[in-house]
């Protein structure tokens, strides 16, 4: 068997696990670092298979977020296992422009610090595109490209990110599929997603160089991963919607050897995944019945208990109603279990020791301002535990602005003398770096604490709005994140020593984390990660183990088959609530990492995600609540 052939068995739809939907094959995984493992065990058969027929193995990489994991396992191999990559030839599929090659956002630059300064590809093997070209030697370049590829008989492997546009490489929507290497203007949606690598969208290249559509489908075989809910949408359309240039991921359908690596939130959105029920007869055990009577009274617009088992038979539920022949039963079943889960402020916590983990300073009151609110009314004893300083999102104008104000509040109380003469000196530095400063271009130090100190005030001041004070925030500035750039470093033993020190000191009764583990930069769930580690020492030597609540973070809300707690809120909690928010002005108005395609400001998202949740309860039949929040208590960590 050649080894093209090995590799593509992966890759081969006769293995796929998918349904008539899908048309691409899809193989979903518990978690990222899997799916990393698996994709980098591929390109490693696929390397040794062909290096053992005394062949090269030609490779075409993508950047962004997606492959770090298995640029990471790559390495590992290389290190631990003697992985020999001297066979292998790269090409990068893709470069923004212009752009200098060193710079922080450079593929060329990220290529090397993330695979090949750590592997032994020889560097002639080495193919990257030139963000640096003068305009008119750009076609030229292209050309050439296309041309080296083919001579070293096109792409046995390309390896694809996939864009919320759709866009493999940064192949647009529009794209044709007979499109080759060339310069390409970014769509607005891709820019945005890329905003919080250039320290605000306006930074962000307009144009970019990237290998064609035809040149990937070209390819021998193709692996597109996708992890995170953000791709969730976009996966659904490139595997089970019309092949399209308005989707260009989808012409990978007509590709014999393609697949898609996702972990299982990007796949949540497929069909065999969202509504297992249309696709075969599931294992109907109660978690499963409960999904499908709420997927069926939303869907008909009908509250739980006014289903009938007409509805289930003409919805695709007829063998639910086998399992469960008293229909009425479990759609009351439903709706008492939901009934349940709504907790007024009596049953929550009263008189306890509450560590609420913030993974931003603005966490805490935007994802559960509300919860915040009652528990400090219920007389808990409670921290709010701020595990990153946030300072990446604080524009380099607010730090102007503070400093200004800093300067006038001195004059006004009298200080003069070094003191002054000294604040003065190091202003002017200060303002010269900014002015100097290359957009995306990393802080001085100085800069960086300035910008924490102001998200820490702001952190404080919202808490002031739910009546705590500084003494109940806790600023754990986590080392993963101090790095001063958009990429962090890994989770260590220091960052969890940092929070297994507050358990151990606390001793909460409950803890709260954000449980979205799959938002667009990784911080919340690193943070995750880290209160996890540290929970798992802890219990190893805690009499009590808290209590976990899961809230999300801003991107989104807990589904209502998922969640364990709703809290309803009034209309005075939530303005409250809103207030608390407003207090993060650094993030008001106009964030530099607002989320693409999302113009609302984060106090519009809240409310807007909270009044959702009520609406939907009402809905099924529940109580009608101004908002609510929503919350998982029964993940064990
Ligand atoms: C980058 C590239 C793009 C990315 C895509 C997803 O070289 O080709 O298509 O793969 O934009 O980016 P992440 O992985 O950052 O979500």
């Amino acid at each position: 068997m050649s080894a093209a052939n090995t590799n593509s068995q992966d890759a081969s739809p006769r293995k796929a696990q998918g349904t008539r939907h899908e048309r691409i094959p899809v193989h979903i995984f518990e978690d990222p670092a899997k799916v990393a493992q698996k994709v980098a065990r591929c390109i490693a058969a696929l390397i040794r298979a062909k290096a053992a027929e005394g062949k090269q193995t030609v490779l075409g990489l993508p950047t962004g977020s997606t492959p770090l994991g298995v640029y990471r396992e790559l390495i590992r191999l290389h290190q631990d296992e003697g992985l020999d990559f001297s066979t292998v030839v790269t090409f990068n599929l893709d470069e923004y422009y212009p752009i200098s090659p060193d710079s922080l956002q450079s593929y060329h630059r990220f290529i090397h610090e993330n695979l090949l300064d750590h592997i032994n590809v020889p560097p002639a093997q080495v193919h990257v595109m030139r963000g640096d070209l003068p305009p008119d030697m750009l076609d030229a370049f292209c050309v050439d490209y296309e041309a080296q590829i083919a001579a070293h008989g096109g792409l046995d492997l390309v390896l694809l990110g996939i864009g919320r546009s759709g866009h493999i490489g940064f192949n647009e929507p529009g794209s044709r599929r007979t499109t080759r290497t060339r310069a390409v203007i970014l769509t607005e949606l891709t820019r945005k997603d890329a905003a919080s690598s250039f320290y605000g969208d306006t930074n962000v290249p307009r144009q970019a160089i990237t290998i064609g559509v035809g040149t990937i489908l070209n390819a021998r075989t193709i692996i597109l991963m996708a992890t995170g809910e953000h791709k969730a949408g976009i996966i659904k359309r490139a595997v089970e919607g019309a092949i399209t240039g308005e989707v260009v991921a989808s012409f990978l359908q007509n590709h014999a050897h393609a697949a898609i690596y996702a972990d299982r939130p990007a796949a949540s959105a497929l069909t065999r995944e969202e509504t297992p029920w249309l696709v075969r007869d599931p294992d109907w055990d109660y978690t499963m019945a409960k999904r499908a009577v709420l997927w069926l009274s939303e869907n008909l617009g009908k509250a739980l208990l006014r289903l009938e088992a007409a509805d289930f038979h003409n919805n695709h539920l007829h063998t639910l109603v086998y399992a469960y022949p008293d229909i009425d039963a479990l759609c009351l079943r439903v709706f008492d279990d939901l009934r349940r889960r709504i907790v007024y402020q009596d049953g929550l916590p009263k008189n306890e020791r509450v560590v609420l983990f913030s993974p931003h300073p603005d966490d805490d009151v935007i994802s559960m301002g509300g919860m915040l609110d009652k528990l400090v009314r219920n007389s808990n004893d409670i921290i709010v535990a701020y595990m990153t300083n946030g300072s990446v999102a604080v524009f380099d104008a607010d730090v102007l602005r503070y400093l200004g104000f800093v300067e006038m509040s001195y004059r006004e109380m009298g200080l003069s003398g070094d003191a002054m003469a000294q604040f003065r000196d190091r202003k002017k530095r200060i303002q010269r770096f900014l002015r100097s400063k290359r957009p995306g271009a990393m802080d001085l130090t100085e800069v960086q604490h300035l910008k924490a100190n102001i998200r820490y005030s702001e952190a404080i001041a919202g808490i002031k709005v739910m009546g705590l004070s500084a003494e109940h925030a806790r600023f754990l500035d986590l080392p993963f994140y101090q790095t001063g750039r958009i990429k962090k470093k890994p989770i260590s033993q220091a960052d969890i020593a940092i929070v297994l020190d507050l358990l151990h000191e606390r001793r909460p009764h409950h803890i709260f984390v954000a449980g979205d583990l799959s938002d667009p930069h990784g911080t919340h769930r690193m943070c995750y990660v880290a209160v996890q580690s540290a929970l798992a020492a802890y219990s190893d030597s805690a009499a009590v183990r808290p209590k976990v609540w899961l809230y999300r973070g801003a991107w989104q809300e807990w589904e209502i088959h998922k969640a364990d707690v709703f809290m309803p809120i009034s209309k005075t909690e939530m303005t409250r609530k809103i207030e608390a928010i407003f207090k993060h002005e650094s993030q008001k108005d106009r964030a530099m990492f607002p989320g693409a395609h999302d113009e609302r400001e984060f106090w519009q998202r809240a409310r807007d995600r909270n009044t959702a949740t009520a609406t939907a309860l009402n809905r099924l039949g529940l109580p009608e609540f101004y908002a609510a929040e929503a919350f998982v208590t029964s993940y064990t960590l």
